[in-house]
């Protein structure tokens, strides 16, 4: 199949969470499979020092005003990835936000990047089976396919299918918005998500529990109506793992690989984590996140159980993000008052978060929703245990102590207490060295391949091509 990917983020290139990890891994998959595949991402800021090879120029208009851009083309590890690049609209260093604030032009931004992945797909002669979009950045991708298709029969056969990793950022505008976006008028507001779900042939999300809670409030954010609306068409397909960059045995972020049973480079890994982040060699237990810091993490709660569970225990923790301030500052208050049993990192590192995953016994994910979650399926690979809220990708990838089949701990309200008591168990746990070796061997041989997710979007293609 030709398949135009559109991405917003794509890991080894821009990431600012897992949207960057799933892009490249389905791509990845889709290339090695045989399907000719095109990924277009904008050119942010930090896309500029790269080498590209040819480059075309396309022109456009967008809610009648003429635009300009160059699509400039490499190759990323045997992928065909084109930049978009404009100036004015993506030369910034954060795809999204200046760190405070999401940029005001998003929506013009990201409406921009769709109508001119299509121009430059007509000017090409590149015509597409599938269009795959991915989260609100692409949804208007849907609503230009139509309006092309209504034009002439170039896209006739071009299906739109969208996959929602995130149905908590839907990037609702003023009703204004519409002419410049060339929405039609509209006396409400404009959500586009909503115009993605509305215009796709098929849509998907990252897991099954994720794709049923979307089904109903409040885990919908307001648009249950319009799953429910779309369910025949909507599918939950989870995200794979990229083994080939997250693997403990081949991994070269680590000071020492390893793989089971002989976990020694684990305890170096450990070792090495805590000198470099002033947290002192104990027989304890070593609970590390990863995350960015948002209130969909559970840092709401995570908070008040760490400043409640800390003083009654040894176990020492270490988190490392980036992310809303309120939540860093508390962060950052709670390290200095538990010195040398708590340590925080603000930054984005993709090293130390590979450092992070093999260092660590424990892994925690407390999030209030999670579509996904790649966090916990790296961790099970590492023999992390993970520590999750029973919800979404969560619930569905990590088995719950003490099931004969665990991987992991669960716990269900979104609670400090509830939280406490899963820390505590899993302190328990730890003690018990059969029972907490039984669960790392058994997480470590859990496999979730992106060749079978990809099988599931190829009969989710297949089945969007079938329609008329
Ligand atoms: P989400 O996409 O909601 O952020 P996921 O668990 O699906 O959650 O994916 C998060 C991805 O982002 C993982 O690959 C994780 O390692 C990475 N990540 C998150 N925060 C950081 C950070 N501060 N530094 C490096 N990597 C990070
Ligand atoms: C989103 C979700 C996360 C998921 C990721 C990749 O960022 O929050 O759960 O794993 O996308 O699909």
């Amino acid at each position: 199949m030709r398949i135009l990917m559109l991405c917003s983020e794509y890991e080894g290139l821009i990431k600012t969470g897992g949207l960057a990890d799933a892009c490249r891994g389905l791509t990845k998959s889709l290339v090695d499979a045989g399907h000719q595949v095109v990924v277009l991402l904008p050119k942010y800021g930090s896309l500029y020092e790269l080498k590209t090879q040819d480059w075309q120029s396309v022109y456009l208009t967008l809610g009648q005003r003429p635009f300009g851009c160059a699509v400039r083309h490499l190759n990323q590890d045997g992928v065909s990835v084109g930049l978009i690049e404009h100036h004015e609209f993506f030369q910034r260093l954060r795809p999204y936000d200046d760190g405070e604030h999401g940029y005001a032009d998003n929506p013009l931004r990201f409406a921009f990047f769709c109508k001119a992945a299509l121009t430059w797909c007509r000017e090409q002669g590149f015509c597409p089976d599938i269009i795959h979009g991915h989260d609100w950045q692409t949804a208007l991708a849907g609503v230009y396919l139509q309006q092309e298709q209504a034009q002439d029969d170039f896209f006739a056969n071009s299906r739109f299918v969208f996959t929602i990793h995130n149905g908590a950022y839907q990037e609702v505008v003023a009703a204004s918005w519409a002419s410049q976006l060339e929405l039609s008028e509209s006396a409400e507001p404009v959500n586009l998500l909503q115009q993605g779900i509305l215009t796709a042939s098929k849509l998907n999300t990252v897991s099954s529990g994720y794709r049923d809670e979307l089904l109903s409030e409040p885990a919908a954010n307001g648009l249950a109506a319009l799953y429910q609306q779309r369910q025949a068409d909507f599918r939950g397909i989870l995200n794979g793992c990229d083994y080939s960059l997250w693997h403990p045995a081949e991994d070269p972020h680590l000071v020492a690989n390893y793989d089971w049973p002989d976990l020694s480079g684990k305890a170096a890994c450990k070792t090495w984590l805590r000198q470099h982040h002033q947290l002192p060699d104990k027989p304890v237990p070593l609970y590390v996140a990863v995350s960015r810091i948002t209130s969909q993490k559970g840092f709401d709660y995570l908070l008040p159980a760490l400043a409640q569970w800390l003083p009654t225990t040894d176990s020492q923790v270490l988190i490392m993000g980036t992310g809303e301030r309120q939540y860093t500052e508390a962060l950052f208050a709670l390290a200095a008052r538990f010195k040398g049993q708590m340590s925080f990192v603000m930054g984005f590192d993709e090293a130390m978060a590979h450092k992070i995953e093999a260092g660590g016994d424990f892994f925690l994910m407390p999030s209030l929703f999670e579509p996904c979650g790649l966090n916990q399926i790296y961790s099970l690979r590492y023999g992390t245990l993970p520590i999750v809220r029973a919800t979404g990708g969560l619930k569905d990838t990590v088995v719950p102590y003490p099931e004969p089949d665990a991987t992991g701990l669960h716990f269900g309200p979104a609670t400090a207490a509830a939280l406490v008591k899963v820390l505590q168990q899993a302190d328990a746990l730890y003690q018990d060295k059969p029972a907490y070796l039984v669960m790392q061997q058994r997480g470590m041989a859990q496999l979730f391949s992106w060749q079978q997710a990809r099988e599931q979007y190829e009969a989710l293609y297949q089945a969007a091509l079938a329609e008329n």
